[in-house]
């Protein structure tokens, strides 16, 4: 069965794709390298011995991406491609609305022109803004506070009305909250394009010594210690999430959003502990002021996944810190990381 994954060489979509194809699906993988790199591919080769077919394309670029459809009879689309950044974001609206909203636009009418209803979508923890109070539950009320977070949940109301509009359609979005970590092997992990912006890349580069220290946004939270408290999931348990969801996408027909996370919140001083043990290096770090924007504590409520998916995370923040290290002391990845 062809599951056409858009942003398959980035981060998620290439944890996600190796085991796609370890489960006997075959991928076909849509990308624009923006924050990629074309060698993942090679990686995916190595793990699974098959090498995806491979479209450098641009969501934005209708006629092209509606060629695949032509060529190829696609049952699914696990959909990733998005920019990220949120600070970005900020600074570049139009940039963030038109990629990720005008891009998933055009993916759904193609889908619906060659009569493909079967769609995951890759959204976020972020839609759940900063009045809701952890365990944070999918019917909770939503709401942005930058103009990324605002794009999840205008893509997520689209999949609601278009499903209302036709109920063939089969759709889950998938709420991730904080993955982390990298493929077993270490021939996979998180390497973009630019610098990070996110926790666990900086403590990476402070531990390879190619940053003196972390700045801890914020030692005053009302957290345990005082510091930000998430629900950090390993990338191969989000992974294999994909996976149940495809298959119930296959199975069902609806619309339903689901978080993927542990379920469990720690902290970033517990982060840094956590990572310390498993490098053997020590992350120094100062307290900053708090970031803007940033919630004390967010972890999910992990019930609907469990019943709907049957899925739940396996690993924990030790087996996340230490895949990391793998990967990013690993030779090749060392020499070009970040
Ligand atoms: P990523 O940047 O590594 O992967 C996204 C991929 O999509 C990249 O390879 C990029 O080149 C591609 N892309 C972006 N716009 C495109 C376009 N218009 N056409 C074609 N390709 C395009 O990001 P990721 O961490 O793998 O995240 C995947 C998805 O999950 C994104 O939608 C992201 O918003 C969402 N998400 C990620 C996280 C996280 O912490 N990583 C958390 C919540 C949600
Ligand atoms: C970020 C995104 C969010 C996205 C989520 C999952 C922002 C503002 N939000 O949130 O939209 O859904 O990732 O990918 O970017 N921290 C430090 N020092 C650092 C970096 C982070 O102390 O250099 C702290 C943060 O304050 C936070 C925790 O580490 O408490 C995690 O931060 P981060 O990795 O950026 O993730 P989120 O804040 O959850």
């Amino acid at each position: 069965m062809k599951i056409l994954v858009t942003g398959g060489t980035g981060y998620v979509g290439s944890h996600t794709t190796v085991l796609l194809i370890q489960e006997g699906y075959e991928v076909v993988i849509l990308d624009n390298l923006c924050n990629s790199k074309v060698e993942v591919l090679d990686g995916i080769e190595k793990i699974t011995g098959v090498r995806p077919e491979f479209y450098n394309l641009d969501l934005l670029n209708y006629e092209d991406v509606n060629k695949i459809f032509d060529k190829h009879v696609i049952e699914g689309v696990v959909h990733f491609a998005n920019l990220k950044a949120v600070g970005e974001s900020v600074r570049m609206p139009l940039l963030y609305y038109n990629n990720n909203i005008t891009g998933t636009i055009n993916l759904l009418q193609i889908m619906k022109k060659n009569n493909v209803k079967n769609i995951i979508f890759s959204s976020s923890a972020t839609v759940y803004g900063i009045n809701n109070t952890s365990p944070l539950v999918e019917a909770m009320p939503l709401c942005a506070t930058n103009p990324y977070g605002t794009t999840k949940i205008i893509i997520e109301n689209i999949l609601q009305d278009l499903y209302a509009s036709d109920d063939a359609w089969s759709v889950v979005s998938l709420r991730y909250f904080n993955p982390i970590g990298a493929h077993e092997s270490a021939i996979l992990g998180e390497n973009p394009n630019g610098a990070p912006s996110n926790l666990l890349p900086y403590i990476a580069l402070v531990a390879t010594e190619k940053l003196d220290h972390l700045s801890v946004f914020g030692g005053d939270y009302d957290t345990a210690d005082g510091t930000g408290v998430r629900d950090y999931v390993h990338i191969m348990d989000l992974a294999r999430g994909h996976i149940k969801a495809l298959e119930y996408v296959l199975a069902n027909r609806g619309v339903e959003a689901i978080n993927l996370g542990t379920g469990n919140g720690t902290s970033v001083l517990e982060v840094i502990a956590a990572f310390e043990k498993a490098s053997g290096k020590k992350v120094e770090y100062k307290i900053c002021p708090r970031r803007e924007g940033d919630v004390a504590t967010s972890f999910a409520d992990v019930a609907k996944a469990k019943k709907i998916l049957g899925w739940e995370a396996t690993k924990d923040i030790n087996d996340m810190c230490m895949d990391l290290w793998k990967f990013v002391t690993k030779a090749d990845t060392a020499e070009n990381y970040y």
